[in-house]
């Protein structure tokens, strides 16, 4: 038995569009198409645990929701397996949908004239909760989101944020094993997202569920994720623990915000300086330098450039070591900024 609730095992998954012009009226041909082809999963890879909550970080476009979608079943891989409590995801879709709870992006997976309890009793019923169970069920996910209130107003009228909460409770309904939020916290108001913060640390630490959570933001996958994939472009450039990502580089950069610019070339020579530049913040003056992860040369670089400071009559405001985003976790593992995935184009073929 494998020790992982989720496996993706070598996931590939291509999409193409075409783009068929417009009928040639002499030719009475369809000459040209372009045909875009995404690489959304290249040789995917990873496992989450019962008990875990695993982070999916990426930009857009990158293929955090093309997973989402092939652990439940709602995208099927070209190439790999995904397994669910070991079962393949493609063999056994009816047995998987009722282990898996999913929350998608942007979706409307309520149903607008019904209230959020009418909306729960009907999934609860598809997934085969009934009676006592589901009604209990139902009462206690509205009172833990915040929406109990709400739970006999037609959910049309409820708020984007309030719909968002309603589709988790849904999720919910089955009491999954496997629970799938992609981005679940976006657009909410903090203390929403820390009920659902709150409630997905319960799920997993107290009830040994397993979750995957899509994110842009650091943020939420420092404070909630055991480990973190970064994915981009479709790879998987990075799959490790939170504090191990976030140690590689945090006591590496160290911000001196000052009175005035100083040249940056002036602290290049300084002993355990790897690189040092400066930025016109909001507050003033800055001179960003990364430091060696050594600990004796980081002290040493540290002294280097507060004497140098001193030398050049740069006044000194205070110094911090700069919280790592995704944004400098990203540029130091793969080298290029964080940005859209590019789509590669393959164009010219003709179709009659
Ligand atoms: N059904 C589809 N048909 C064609 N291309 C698709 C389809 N679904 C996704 N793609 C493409 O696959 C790539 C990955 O999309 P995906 O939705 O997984 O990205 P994402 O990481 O969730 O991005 P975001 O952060 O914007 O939500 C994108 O380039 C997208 O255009
Ligand atoms: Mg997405």
């Amino acid at each position: 038995m494998s020790e992982y609730m989720v496996e993706m095992q070598h996931i590939d998954k291509v999409f193409r569009t075409r783009h068929v012009l417009q009928l040639d009226e002499e030719t009475r041909r369809r000459r040209w198409y372009k045909v875009n082809e995404v690489h959304a999963a290249a040789d995917i890879c990873f496992g989450i645990k019962s008990g875990e909550i695993f982070g999916l970080l990426g930009p857009n476009g990158a293929g955090k929701t093309t997973a989402v979608k092939m652990i439940s079943g709602l995208v099927r891989p070209d190439r790999g397996m995904v397994l669910v409590d070991g079962l393949d995801v493609e063999r056994k879709r009816r047995q998987i949908l009722r282990k898996v709870g999913v929350v998608l992006e942007g979706t409307r997976t309520s149903m607008w004239p019904l209230t959020p309890y009418e909306n729960l009793m009907y999934y609860g019923n598809l997934k085969n909760v009934r009676g006592s169970v589901l009604k209990g069920r139902a009462h206690d996910l509205l009172d833990f989101i915040g929406l109990k209130e709400k739970k006999n107003t037609e959910v049309r009228k409820l708020s984007r944020g309030q719909k968002q909460k309603l589709a988790i409770c849904i999720a919910l309904i089955a009491d999954p094993n496997v629970l799938l939020l992609d981005e679940p916290t976006t657009g909410l108001d903090v203390q929403s997202s820390r009920a659902i913060k709150d409630k997905i640390i319960e799920l997993t630490r107290q009830h040994g569920r397993s979750v995957l959570v899509t994110t842009h933001d650091m943020h939420v996958a420092q404070e909630l994720c055991d480990r973190i994939g970064i994915i981009n472009k479709g790879h998987l450039v990075t799959c490790q623990p939170t504090s191990d990502l976030l140690d590689l580089f945090s006591d590496q950069v160290f911000s001196f915000k000052v009175s005035s610019l100083p040249d940056s070339a002036e602290f290049s020579d300084i002993p355990g300086v790897l690189a040092a530049t400066t930025e016109q913040s909001a507050d003033g003056p800055v001179l960003v330098v990364k430091v060696a992860p050594d600990e004796a040369l980081r002290s040493e670089a540290l002294y280097g450039v507060t004497e140098r400071l001193r030398g050049l009559g740069c006044r000194m405001v205070s110094v911090n070591q700069r919280q790592q985003n995704l944004e400098s976790v990203f540029l130091q593992i793969t080298g290029e900024p964080l940005q859209d995935a590019g789509e590669k184009d393959s164009s010219g073929t003709d179709a009659a």
